[in-house]
């Protein structure tokens, strides 16, 4: 079979690090269709749109897709981000961050963590209004029970699936009651379907403390919104940082879109300078969940060998351009699917 697969590059340095990603597959003994789909302000100066409903069709029509990063123009009123558009239109409700020790001395080591993000409502629902002239500004914190249930279940199968552990919930129903509230209860009652993985609550406020204290008693997080997208990012930085965290946009029969989680850092754009390693793992999961689980894992042990071997880009204390790491990583494939 062939896997068709939408490549959005994006801008900035995600038109340098998607063509990396891209290399990486087509090393495998897999056949893929890539097609390219237009996003981001460029876009948008272009067309007057930064997501062209047909890019939407494509990813509709793809069997996966690669984002790479885009640019967010400063103070473009109504201008919405396409890649949180486009979550939203395709309905990905949750967003997974796998966070592993990387054998690099910036990563703490012990760390084993997948993060599990509501992705479409709570906070970041997009319903905010102006009241009283100005004085009074209103951003809505929107849960529903669907919302709940589906992302607590996608958690808890997720763990269940990689013979993870412990699931750990992060709410503030101390103080949001009603939302957080309900997270919580759905949470606990769920949870008692899956007796093999031990419940574990938390308040959001102490999880951040614990994560910098004891980052290696946790193993899956799950959590809403905005929680998720803090805790994430604190996450990949115990780990090693923006160079090589990276996630995936999934939803309902597993379809998902994978990226980096970094932006588009404009001051490194066209200069070959980027860490692609962010992007070829958002690959790797990609594959992950495709079922190709061997040649996931080929990338993967093919990435740590480059870094363990100090083999990287400058942001990892490295001297090599972006290609030229990928080729490292490229030689290093080579050997191991020869081997095996
Ligand atoms: P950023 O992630 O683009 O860059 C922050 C800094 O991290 C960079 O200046 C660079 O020092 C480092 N960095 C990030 N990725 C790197 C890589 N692959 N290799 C080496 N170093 C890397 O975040 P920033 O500067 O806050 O935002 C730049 C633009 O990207 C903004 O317009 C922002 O809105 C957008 N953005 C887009 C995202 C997306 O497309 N998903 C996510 C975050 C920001
Ligand atoms: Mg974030």
């Amino acid at each position: 079979m062939t896997y068709k697969i939408a490549v959005l590059p994006g801008e900035g340095i995600g038109e340098d690090v998607a063509p990396e990603s891209i290399k990486v597959l087509k090393e495998l003994p897999i056949d893929f269709e890539f097609v390219h789909g237009d996003i981001g302000y460029e876009t948008y100066q272009k067309s007057g749109i930064a997501l062209p409903d047909k890019t939407v069709e494509l990813v509709k029509n793809s069997d996966s897709a690669l984002f790479g990063a885009v640019t967010t123009p400063p103070n473009i009123p109504g201008y919405k981000s396409p890649i949180v558009t486009l979550r939203k239109r395709l309905n990905l409700y949750a967003n997974v961050r796998p966070c592993k020790t990387f054998p690099t001395s910036i990563s703490r080591e012990g760390i084993d963590i997948i993060v599990v993000r509501e992705n479409t409502e709570g906070l970041y629902s997009g319903i905010e209004r102006v009241e009283d002239g100005g004085n009074r500004v209103i951003t809505e914190r929107v849960f529903t029970k669907t919302g709940c249930e589906r992302i607590i279940r996608y958690g808890l199968e997720l763990a269940k699936k990689n013979g993870r552990k412990k699931a750990t919930f992060v709410h503030k129903a101390n103080v949001m009651r009603e939302t957080c509230g309900m997270f919580l209860r759905m949470s606990q009652e769920i949870s008692k379907e899956y007796p093999e993985i031990e419940y574990d609550e938390r308040i959001v406020d102490a999880m951040t403390m614990q994560l910098i204290k004891n980052p290696e008693i946790f193993d899956v997080i799950i959590t809403t919104n905005m929680f998720g997208d803090i805790l994430s990012d604190e996450c990949s930085m115990l780990v090693g940082g923006l160079g090589l965290a990276y996630s995936g946009n999934i939803g309902d029969n597993n379809f998902g879109v994978y990226e980096p989680v970094h932006g588009s850092a404009p001051k490194y754009a066209g200069k070959n300078v980027a860490n692609a390693t962010a992007m070829i793992l958002a690959a790797k999961f990609m594959l992950q969940n495709l079922g190709e689980v061997k040649y996931a894992k080929i990338i993967e042990d093919s990435v740590l060998k480059t870094i363990s071997e100090g083999k990287t880009t400058k942001d990892l204390g490295g001297t090599l351009s972006t290609t030229d790491m990928t080729d490292v990583i490229i030689g290093n494939m080579r050997t191991l699917l020869n081997k095996g």
